[in-house]
């Protein structure tokens, strides 16, 4: 296994817990996305140190046998609202609880998101958002920005939080019509200034205007529980607006990344627009991969409406398989969880009208296991792939690579010691979410994490969570990521190429200054 660039983690050492600067992890096979190694690994001041057989170890160090399982990257999230204002409330999982969840279930690091309201300064945003976050987490974090409204103002703070505050993406809802959602004359502008950039421009695509009008319709005929959420935006609407913002990126190429793409027609428009060279990505979440939107129709109410997020989960039962397969074979590239959670108490604000319900679910601490079972267990993916679409490709996407997502010596010690043969049933009673639902509940997965290990310190020992409240770190992330921009150099040339004005000989017709109208 190739060893990476070291990269300094900025890390104090007191940060770092005693005898346990230093671990040594041995006799477990090392699942990276480009392939396996039995082998064992040295870990010092939060990086990985040696990677090897035979490796000599010096004094005062833990070992963990990890025999018989398998030593995969830490998770990365990269879409997350912890303690977001959203709906008139906010969402329970805070900054601690929401990564000590993330922590027990196998993912070291989120991508959160910093939403500012219409008007707001998004600097001013990202300060509030860095001001909740950075005393509170468990694990490591950054944070993508959202572009909620357009101006002069925020096409240079887009240049300063890139500059200056490690950000290199921004997302932009479709959906959300008068709250968050900005028309397509400004996305284009959004994405050509992205792509100048260096950044990856994020869409929430669900078609606004129409969702605005069928939800009015929706209500009007009688429909108020959680079933008409889904039929006031079903999956046309996510699609229709999944091939507008691929088709306004491409003018301007600008990369684009699709969260939470929750249909199978969303999904289907991706996998063509890839076929034709775009470059997109499509992030389906926990949720769409392992539950649908059967349960809006459930008789009861706090079920249903425990589902409720958008775009919704789809009713056709075959969309999480199908989408699964479409992440197995690359045409979907990496899974997330968009979790955010509201307690029933909170979902009853849509007691009587679908359209208060605060939207949102849980996934971050179940993300691991829930894939595992569905995409590993169920034979559709192995585990190099797994940890691909769990790690490895947020890390490049967002320029964190090889910090993260690899096991690699050089690497930010983020590993999950991960036994792929226990079970685990999931549920409410035992999550570790600030929420009274879980979308998997009852859920029986194979593959549970023994050990979680976040920048060399053990969090998660033999199954027993050890959790330490701001003992994550902002990790910034600079622009022009290879993964992303380096496809990109061909596409612009030859978009250069084609913007070539036909030198004729001259115009042989009657000239007119001025038309006139009779
Ligand atoms: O329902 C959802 N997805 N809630 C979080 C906000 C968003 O749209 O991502
Ligand atoms: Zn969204
Ligand atoms: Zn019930
Ligand atoms: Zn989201």
């Amino acid at each position: 296994m190739a060893s990476r660039q070291h990269i300094n983690t900025g890390r104090s050492q007191s940060q770092s817990q005693g005898s346990e600067n230093r671990l040594f992890i041995k006799g477990g096979k090392i699942v990276n996305a480009d392939g396996t190694e039995d082998a064992d690994i040295l870990i010092e001041e939060g990086i990985i140190k040696e990677i090897g057989k035979n490796i000599t170890l010096p004094g005062g160090i833990r070992t963990i046998d990890a025999g018989g399982k398998l030593i995969i990257p830490g998770g990365i999230d990269p879409h997350t609202h912890l303690q977001l204002p959203f709906m008139g409330t906010k969402s329970v999982d805070d900054f601690y609880i929401g990564t000590k969840a993330a922590i027990a279930g196998g993912t070291t690091m989120i991508i959160d998101f910093v939403i500012p309201e219409k008007r707001e300064s998004l600097h001013d945003a990202y300060k509030k958002w860095r001001g909740w976050a950075d005393k509170k987490v468990c694990c490591d974090y950054s944070l993508h920005v959202a572009v909620t409204w357009w101006s002069p103002e925020v096409k240079e703070e887009m240049e300063n939080l890139v500059r200056c505050q490690g950000v290199n993406s921004f997302k932009m809802f479709m959906a959300y019509k008068d709250v968050l959602m900005v028309k397509d004359h400004e996305l284009y502008e959004i994405f050509e200034h992205c792509k100048k950039l260096g950044a990856i421009a994020q869409v929430h695509a669900e078609n606004g205007d129409i969702i605005a009008e069928n939800s009015k319709r929706v209500f009007s005929a009688g429909i108020t529980g959680p079933e008409g959420h889904e039929l006031s935006r079903p999956e046309d609407v996510e699609a229709e607006a999944t091939h507008r913002a691929c088709v306004l990126a491409s003018q301007v190429n600008c990369p684009l990344y699709v969260v939470h793409v929750m249909s199978k027609s969303a999904a289907n428009v991706i996998a063509a627009k890839r076929q034709e060279g775009c470059v997109v990505f499509g992030e389906p979440i926990a949720a769409s991969l392992a539950t649908d939107g059967t349960n809006y129709w459930n008789q009861c109410w706090r079920h249903a409406a425990a589902h409720v997020l958008s775009p919704p989960l789809r009713p056709d039962p075959t969309t999480p398989g199908y989408l699964m397969d479409l992440l197995a074979q690359d045409d979907l590239q990496l899974t997330a969880t968009d979790n955010c959670t509201f307690t029933h108490e909170q979902k009853k604000m849509g007691c009587r009208d679908f359209r208060k319900i605060p939207n949102g679910v849980n996934g971050l601490e179940d993300r691991m296991s829930v894939i595992w079972e569905k995409g590993v267990h169920e034979g559709k993916m192995d585990a190099s792939r797994f940890v691909a679409v769990t790690s490895t490709t947020a890390a490049k996407i967002f320029n964190l690579y090889p910090k993260k997502g690899v096991i690699a010596v050089g690497s930010d010690a983020d590993i999950v010691v991960w036994d792929p043969e226990k079970t685990r049933t999931i549920s409410a009673k035992t999550h570790h979410h600030a929420t009274d639902s879980n979308i998997f509940e009852g859920m029986t997965c194979h593959g549970v994490p023994d050990y979680v290990i976040c920048n060399g310190r053990v969090c998660v020992d033999q199954g027993q969570l050890k959790a330490v409240q701001g003992f994550g770190k902002f990790v910034s992330r600079k622009p022009f990521a290879p993964f992303v921009y380096d496809s990109l150099k061909e596409k612009d040339e030859k978009k250069k190429a084609s913007m070539i004005p036909v030198q004729r000989s001259g115009f042989d017709g009657e000239m007119v200054s001025k038309t006139t109208t009779s």
